[in-house]
């Protein structure tokens, strides 16, 4: 069974502490169903077979775990990557800058684009992952909780963008300030150490900003 943790955020820039009260509700929510279901399901499973009369049960209980637990897991990397005073750009020397300019040329490049998928329209969450085979960053769009997610691709960081995530702050047309409330508040160390454990696989060359090419 899972048990909700306990994220220590509030007086954030530009996320209100009544939105962040809100969404931890909701992420306890996501805890609570994933252990629900996770239990149907065993109870199915208790006579060791599933009958053909469980069948549709059992489909529709296995089909929604992927929503509850992607949105219990993401959610706790969005909280994760947030703190109070975050928001300074990554160290010069940090892993992070050094996969971004080997996949994207720029930080500037790598933050157009995270930032893009985040107005994409839709409900969802812009998400960069490492590939942890070549070290390559890539941000994508994930739909719901579920749909979109790159088997075996490590989320280093995570934004919400559900209209639950901003509309208590904002407009639903002001998604970009909340995009940029978000990045004010970025602890980028938890970002470093969720790359630390695949440091080794990152290319250990990179292109600065002025376009030359460089040894680490
Ligand atoms: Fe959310």
């Amino acid at each position: 069974m899972y048990e909700a943790k306990e994220f220590n955020l509030s007086r954030l820039n530009g996320i209100s502490d009544r939105t962040l009260e809100m969404h931890f509700k909701l992420y306890e929510g996501y805890v609570k169903e994933t252990n629900r279901l996770t239990e149907a399901i065993a109870e199915i499973l208790e006579d060791g077979r599933v009958d053909q009369e469980e069948m549709p049960a059992y489909s529709e209980l296995k089909r929604r775990l992927g929503f509850e637990y992607n949105g219990m897991v993401l959610h706790e990397y969005y909280f994760g990557n947030l703190k109070k005073d975050g928001g300074e750009d990554p160290a010069r020397n940090s892993a992070f800058l050094q996969a971004v300019e080997s996949s994207f040329g720029s930080f500037d490049l790598w933050k157009a684009d995270f930032t893009s998928v985040g107005k994409m329209r839709g409900v969802g969450w812009a998400i960069c992952y490492l590939d942890p085979l070549h070290g390559q960053l890539s941000n994508h769009w994930v739909t719901l909780h579920e749909v979109g997610n790159v088997a075996g691709f490590v989320p280093v960081l995570v934004m919400d963008v559900w209209e639950h995530a901003f509309l208590l702050d904002y407009k639903p047309a002001e998604r970009p300030k909340y995009i940029e409330a978000f990045f004010s508040n970025l602890n980028w160390q938890t970002v470093e150490e969720r790359l630390s454990a695949f440091a080794s696989t990152i290319p250990t060359h990179s292109i600065s900003h002025d376009g030359k090419e460089s040894s680490i």
